[in-house]
């Protein structure tokens, strides 16, 4: 379907052609266009060879050129990819040179192209074209959720905005009516902000959320007890030694799997016995079996010091401050001690019975800071070994089994660079282990990560190069735009360049999803986020407001 009035004139003519430019003269911009459609940067064209095949290109910019009395114009345009037999290809170097005809491509054009390549029992729609808002973009919904998704972008871009209306498009779609459909999502919240815009989800925030410290596999337990840059085998070896023997005296199963308890079996001790015990070994003499014969202890005992005698101190303040803080009730407290393992899974993935919801979000806002590694990294292991052992029992009860997890999981961090940074320091070591591995290994067992970030650059490199699907936001930073760029196939051309200054909302969308890179409008969602804008202007010029201070220093102090 060609406009036909360019058949008979040749008004626009095809002049040069590389990999990632097209550039065509057009003598009469007035009859080079699409009815009622005004040509500008970001416009389509179609640009067709001898065989059958047309190129799609999207305008870089405009050009005069002046000479001999003739004024012509000059259109740079980027190939988005190749049209040919009805299908798309991606990339512009399959077409037949010279190119024989070019012409604005229509709305229709566009529209057939995206609705085409993506089959409708597949497509998922959360934007439309930022140059034409009638032209929705939709994408392969089991390609964008099988493989890792980064949203990334300044502060203020969009990405909360963005992430809510993908959970919220994907928690309420549906195939037939019922009430819940079968999406599951984890939402790390650091700000709160994912409260409002999901009122019926599953919501642990700190004084609901209860962590079970037994469930810390080996790593974790010495990250999180020990001193782990003193390095101290005395401390390492009672530390050991009193888990292990206090889960063998608290387990009730077999005595064959009571043999097998080690420091990573996720079964209860109780913290308090390893306090107890260090404290007995830091205290500890030995009956020599002899008497004094003379002095002040004449006729008691002879005691030699045990072999750790006060060599435990410091890891028993360690171990006391930690009991007795507070503020980690959630890890370390009595509810800790008594949740079952069962309990803390379905809680977290939101399977708890007659409370099933599609989403969880998990507000870590009030975990203090020295746990919150410590805290996304049980979670997030937790909800990959389940993956993993829920695909083993799928695959032993019907060894024909080709689907890994028939409930597959997202799990979204909001500001990933605060968990998985790159940077060696020993406080991310837990989180940024559990989120590599679920990078790694993770589409195995049906869990899949959304990772939005303001900092790109600052993010783990191990865990960017695995994502395939990007929303790249308004990025004002250039050292995050060079990462990004990167990051992002070379053939985007000027594309990327116009990142710098998109308007909220706006973003390049590029992936395997997607049949086209798309510079797209996020929609609106249908409840926002909550926002961290506080109004300044129109508080500040409010009557004066007493603060009650007594009552912040009760809370403060609780
Ligand atoms: N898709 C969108 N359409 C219109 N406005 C948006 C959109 N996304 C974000 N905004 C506006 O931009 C502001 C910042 O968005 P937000 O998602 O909080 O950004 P970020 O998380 O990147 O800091 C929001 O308050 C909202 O008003
Ligand atoms: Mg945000």
């Amino acid at each position: 379907m060609m406009t036909s009035d360019t058949n008979e004139k040749i008004n626009a003519q095809v002049i040069a052609v590389f990999p990632d430019k097209v550039k065509i003269v057009v003598e009469d911009l007035e009859h080079f266009k699409v009815a009622e459609e005004s040509l500008k940067v970001g416009s389509y064209l179609k640009i067709a060879d001898n065989e059958n095949a047309v190129l799609i290109a999207v305008i870089e910019n405009f050009q005069i050129s002046v000479g001999e009395g003739v004024q012509n114009y000059i259109i740079e345009a980027f190939p988005l990819g190749v049209l040919r037999n009805g299908k798309f290809e991606r990339g512009g170097d399959s077409l037949a040179i010279p190119p024989k005809e070019v012409v604005p491509a229509t709305i229709e054009d566009i529209k057939k192209i995206y609705e085409d390549t993506v089959n409708p029992v597949e497509s998922f729609t959360f934007s439309h074209l930022a140059s034409n808002k009638e032209v929705a973009v939709p994408i392969n919904g089991n390609k964008f959720f099988n493989k890792h998704i980064a949203i990334v972008g300044s502060t203020g871009s969009g990405k909360s905005h963005t992430l809510a209306k993908i959970i919220q498009k994907a928690t309420s779609e549906k195939h037939e009516d019922f009430h819940l459909n079968n999406s599951h999502v984890i939402v790390f919240d650091v700000h709160s902000e994912y409260k409002t815009a999901f009122p019926n989800a599953n919501y642990i925030d700190i004084s609901n959320l209860i962590l079970p410290y037994w469930m810390l596999n080996s790593e974790e337990l010495e990250e999180f007890f020990l001193d782990t840059e003193a390095n101290d085998h005395n401390q390492r070896n009672i530390f050991k030694e009193s888990i292990i023997f206090d889960r063998k005296q608290k387990f009730t199963g077999d005595e064959d799997d009571k043999q097998k308890i080690h420091l990573d079996s996720p079964i209860l001790f109780d913290i308090n016995e390893v306090l107890n015990f260090s404290k007995f070994k830091n205290t500890e003499q030995i009956d020599t079996g002899e008497v004094y014969a003379s002095g002040d202890k004449k006729g008691q005992p002879k005691l030699n010091q045990g072999s750790l005698y006060g060599k435990l101190t410091n890891f028993i303040n360690r171990l006391e401050n930690k009991i007795n803080d507070k503020r980690l009730d959630f890890f370390l407290g009595e509810k800790s001690k008594n949740i079952t393992f069962e309990e803390t899974l379905q809680n977290l993935l939101g399977f708890t019975p007659k409370k099933e919801s599609n989403i969880t979000i998990i507000d870590l806002s009030g975990v203090p800071f020295e746990v919150l590694s410590i805290t996304v990294s049980l979670i997030s292991r937790l909800i990959f070994e389940y993956g993993y052992i829920y695909k083993k029992l799928r695959c032993i009860e019907n060894p024909e089994e080709k689907i890994n997890n028939d409930a597959p999981i997202l799990l979204v961090y909001e500001e990933a660079h605060k968990y998985v940074p790159n940077s060696d320091l020993s406080k991310y070591r837990s989180s940024k282990l559990s989120i590599e591995r679920i990078a790694k290994e993770g589409r195995k067992y049906g869990v899949t990560l959304l990772l939005a970030s303001q900092r790109p650059s600052e993010i783990s490199e191990t865990i960017f190069a695995q994502c395939n699907n990007f929303i790249a936001m308004r990025l004002t930073n250039p050292v995050d735009q060079a990462y990004v760029r990167k990051l992002l196939p070379d053939s985007l051309g000027s594309l990327i360049d116009k990142m710098t200054s998109f308007k909220q909302g706006e973003a390049l969308l590029v992936g395997e999803s997607i049949i086209l890179p798309s510079i797209v409008q996020i929609e609106p969602c249908s409840i926002a986020p909550s926002s961290n804008d506080i109004p300044y202007w129109e508080l500040w010029k409010n009557k004066w407001k007493d603060i009650d201070i007594s009552k912040i220093k009760t809370e403060w102090h609780k």
